[in-house]
């Protein structure tokens, strides 16, 4: 299953297609906020429970904690930047990622935490690439635990370092420096990262990302949500903690609820307001194939008070 939603397409806002009527299911690729009914919930509840029935070794367990950016960089190397797509839905669910034109703000700063092949920071730049103003007014910065991902990058046509800094940073690693101070970003962007960190770590790498931000600067964060279909479809001796497995290529995720969401960002301790949480379900179509896929993904923003 894929790492991190990569089948998401370009689309108009959440919630905005609805299935009223089961005969109409193969009219369209896509149908949003898909009510689950008690037997897809018992079905789900039951696979996660086999799935999870039995957790890996405690050295198995170190051993994808400690080297987890060996996997990643694995994983760049034999995908390099074909496995995801742009984030084009970006803009219609997060309008904070615009830079408006009467701005007044002279350096907006944003911070994408595990950019991978940069499949969310070059549409930033170049959605708000609206001339020279536009250029000196917004500065991206963006880390990756995986070098091979930073190298993919820098490397891109678009790189621009007077627009753009990619570097390699474990998040969760709080030795690691970060190349700007505290209380300077407008925005960070997490999306499908928080999902490959241990559970444990969660909270600080929030709270460390939180005192990054600007008061009034917000925390961006999509990801999958408990029982999506790339859950249920682990099979048992995938799994490291309640609901978080390794993959078949030794990299982690993540499956939250609301609740848990905000629960590590606004207990964090650093003073985060929720301003948006909410659970995207949606059902895939292959028309041709005439297969259904429930996904399910959450996406919320938290602002710094
Ligand atoms: C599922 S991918 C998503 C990539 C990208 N955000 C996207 O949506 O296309 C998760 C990314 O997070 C990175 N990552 C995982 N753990 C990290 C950490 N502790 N610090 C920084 N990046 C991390 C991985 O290398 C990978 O590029």
């Amino acid at each position: 299953m894929a790492a991190g939603g990569g089948e998401e397409e370009r689309r108009p806002q959440f919630g905005s297609r609805l299935l009223h009527d089961g005969n109409d299911v193969f009219k369209h690729n896509a149908w949003d906020d898909v009510e689950w009914d008690d037997e897809r919930e018992t079905e789900a509840r039951r696979a996660v429970e086999e799935n999870s029935s039995m957790f890996l070794s405690r050295e198995q367990r170190d051993d994808y904690e400690q080297n987890s950016a060996h996997y990643w960089d694995k994983f760049y190397e034999q995908h390099q930047n074909k496995f995801f797509k742009d984030r084009h839905w970006l803009f219609t669910e997060f309008s904070e990622l615009t830079v408006k034109e009467n701005d007044a703000r002279k350096e907006i700063k944003f911070f994408e935490v595990g950019c991978g092949a940069g499949n969310t920071v070059f549409p930033i730049l170049r959605t708000n690439c609206g001339g020279d103003d536009d250029d000196a007014n917004l500065f991206v910065y963006c880390c990756d635990v995986s070098k091979e991902a930073v190298d993919l990058v820098t490397s891109h046509a678009e790189y621009d370092s007077r627009r753009c800094a990619a570097f390699v940073a474990d998040v969760a690693d709080e030795s690691t420096p970060f190349p700007f101070p505290e209380s300077s970003l407008d925005v960070v962007i997490l999306i499908f990262v928080l999902s490959a960190i241990c559970p444990e770590k969660m909270r600080r790498v929030v709270a460390r990302l939180a005192r990054h931000l600007k008061v009034g600067g917000r925390i961006l964060f999509r990801d999958y949500g408990r029982y999506d279909l790339a859950q249920l479809r682990f099979k048992p001796g995938r799994c490291l903690s309640a609901h978080f497995y390794a993959r078949g290529d030794g990299t982690r995720v993540y499956f939250f609820t609301r609740e848990e969401v905000r629960e590590i960002f606004c207990e964090c301790g650093a003073g985060l307001v929720e301003e948006q949480n909410l659970v995207d379900r949606r059902l895939i179509v292959n028309r041709g194939k005439r297969l259904t896929m429930y996904r399910v993904w959450i996406q919320a923003k938290f602002r710094k008070t």
